[in-house]
């Protein structure tokens, strides 16, 4: 940890660097104005499944791309930028272990780097009200204590979970056989962050006993006393057999003398099964209401990792197993608490599909994002097209009476615009005529607006796109046909000699760019690649 402006942080190699993402397995250090990490990549259409426009999306791609276009690409933003209201993330742990479906084996600070950029994403497309949920486990979880401090605010640190992820030893363990996984709970604004109380359960009920016959059902003794200073709070009280009782030091009764005999007389206080005991405050079954999340969650309640193993094999027939599956059950826990029907879940490490599965079933809309297609293509797609068929009757179908319907689009985080060739930026063969306009607004930040020769608006400013030289003619023209009290932004391939100052001459404010020159900035720093599971050089 280090003091840096009289903050405490945690410090990595090359932190005020971003990464690259090369598949699912490599990743690049480069410069954050680097045109390779900075491009705000436009996201490609590819397919509805059941219903349209049921605002359900599943994306491939790295989850830093598809974040950035949802909360910078005009049309998505204004649907995702502060509108997702909880994220549950699953990102690879960094155990060091190669798993089947991806290699997990990365540098601390790639990994940290890896997370905080996509958490720095995840807190732009929150809700004022949302909460962030990142499931780890011991691998990182301290340190990514330490990003989430610095991207969310300390302040906003909710709790940690700790989900009993074993439902019993491993006896092969060498040292202690580790039972559980941690989700740290982060709120966008704890002030404001009101979290949903869980349904009673059986067990939790059965806890409550009448052995009194008292007619108002079940109770449990409740404490008398509060640690908290309270001045009516310290007295001496006779009970039944002449019994006389004082609070503990340090403590005090939570009630006034006169509200202690109040409730006594109306049979609500316990002197034990002999009258001798310390006074106890029934607490009645029938006045508690639903019960305040708890942060232990049993395998009993919300399913182990055998229980989710078993939910991906009876899903894909046995036939292909996906390695880190979490149990639908205990997302439902984590769904049911931050969320309400309606409300949008973000997961932008989908794996095998297990968080916008859950969504669906409890109504909820979603995003999801995952960066192998072969794992979206085996497991996400194939098992979110079960549940809107209603033919997937396992994990949290039957509690959420859940039985089909509804849709999503799939999509992709499209190529970038520009190709590299020799240390040389030249334009993708596809960024021609509209697809031009497409990437250049997407990285302009302007929103399709006409009328033609015109593509694009941001405030008083006006989108011209030249797929080709732009000249005096051209500049002319557009200029002639500019309303009143706009600016011109013209993006050309090539531009005259000259053009910049004619078209601030022409029109005030104006700018003419040339691309891809001015729109893909290299780093300065020089890049290195790193590949997972190989270590850095010392
Ligand atoms: C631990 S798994 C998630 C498991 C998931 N919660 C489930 O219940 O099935 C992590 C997933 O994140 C994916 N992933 C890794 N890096 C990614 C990235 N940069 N962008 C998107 N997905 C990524 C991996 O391919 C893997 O499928």
């Amino acid at each position: 940890l280090s003091r840096s402006g009289g903050r405490l942080e945690l410090t990595w190699a090359n932190k005020d660097m971003r990464l690259l993402t090369h598949g699912a397995d490599t990743y690049e250090w480069v410069d954050p104005h680097d045109w390779r990490v900075s491009e705000v990549r436009l996201l490609e259409h590819l397919d509805i499944v059941g219903d349209a426009g049921s605002g359900n999306l599943l994306v491939e791609g790295d989850a830093l791309h598809a974040l950035t276009s949802l909360t910078s690409l005009p049309g998505l933003a204004e649907h995702y930028l502060g509108q997702v209201k909880l994220c549950y993330i699953d990102p690879p742990f960094n155990t060091g272990q190669t798993f089947q479906h991806y290699d997990d084996a990365v540098e601390h600070s790639v990994w940290l780097t890896m997370l905080r950029d996509r958490l720095a994403q995840v807190r732009r497309l929150l809700r004022p009200d949302g909460s962030v949920w990142v499931h780890l486990d011991d691998a990182e979880q301290h340190r990514a204590r330490c990003v989430l401090d610095e991207v969310f605010g300390a302040e906003n640190f909710v709790a940690t979970v700790v989900w009993e992820k074993a439902d019993s030893p491993r006896n092969s363990a060498r040292h202690l056989s580790v039972d559980q996984d941690y989700i740290h709970v982060y709120a966008q604004d704890k002030t404001t962050w009101r979290p949903n109380r869980l349904p009673r359960t059986e067990a939790g009920d059965a806890i409550y006993k009448n052995p009194d016959d008292d007619p108002r059902g079940p109770w449990l003794p409740g404490d008398p006393f509060a640690g908290k200073p309270y001045s009516l709070g310290s007295y001496e009280v006779v009970g039944p057999t002449g019994r006389r009782f004082t609070p503990p030091a340090g403590r005090f009764w939570r009630v006034s003398l006169e509200r202690l005999q109040e409730l006594d007389a109306d049979n609500r206080v316990w002197w034990g099964p002999n009258g001798d005991a310390r006074p106890s405050i029934k607490r009645y079954l029938s006045e508690v209401g639903d019960l305040v999340p708890r942060t232990l969650w049993r395998h009993s309640e919300v399913g182990s990792n055998r229980t989710s193993s078993a939910e991906v094999r009876r899903l894909f027939d046995g036939a292909v197993s996906f390695s880190t599956p979490k149990p639908e059950a205990l997302i439902e826990r984590v769904l049911r608490v931050g969320t309400n029907p309606g409300d949008l879940v973000l997961d932008c490490f989908a794996g095998s599909g297990s968080t916008a599965a859950v969504a669906h079933k409890m109504g909820r809309r979603w995003v999801t994002v995952e960066v192998l297609s072969e794992t979206l293509s085996t497991f996400i797609r194939p098992r979110l097209e079960q549940v809107v068929a209603g033919t997937d009757s396992g994990g949290v179908t039957a509690v959420a009476e859940w039985s089909g319907g509804g849709g999503f689009d799939v999509a992709r985080v499209a190529p970038s615009m520009f190709e590299e060739d020799e240390g040389n930026v030249f334009l993708a063969e596809w960024a021609v005529g509209g697809a031009l306009a497409d990437a250049v607004r997407a990285q302009l930040g302007f929103t399709p607006a006409g009328p033609a020769p015109f593509v694009g608006e941001k405030g008083r400013a006006r989108l011209a796109v030249v797929d080709g030289m732009a000249t005096e003619g051209v500049v002319r023209l557009l200029v002639d046909q500019l309303p009143e009290s706009t600016t011109l932004t013209i993006v050309a391939q090539a531009l005259e000699p000259g053009l910049e100052d004619l078209v601030r001459e022409l029109r005030p404010g104006s700018r003419v760019r040339k691309v891809p020159r001015d729109l893909a900035t290299t780093g300065q720093l020089g890049s290195r690649l790193v590949r997972l599971g190989a270590k850095e050089p010392a």
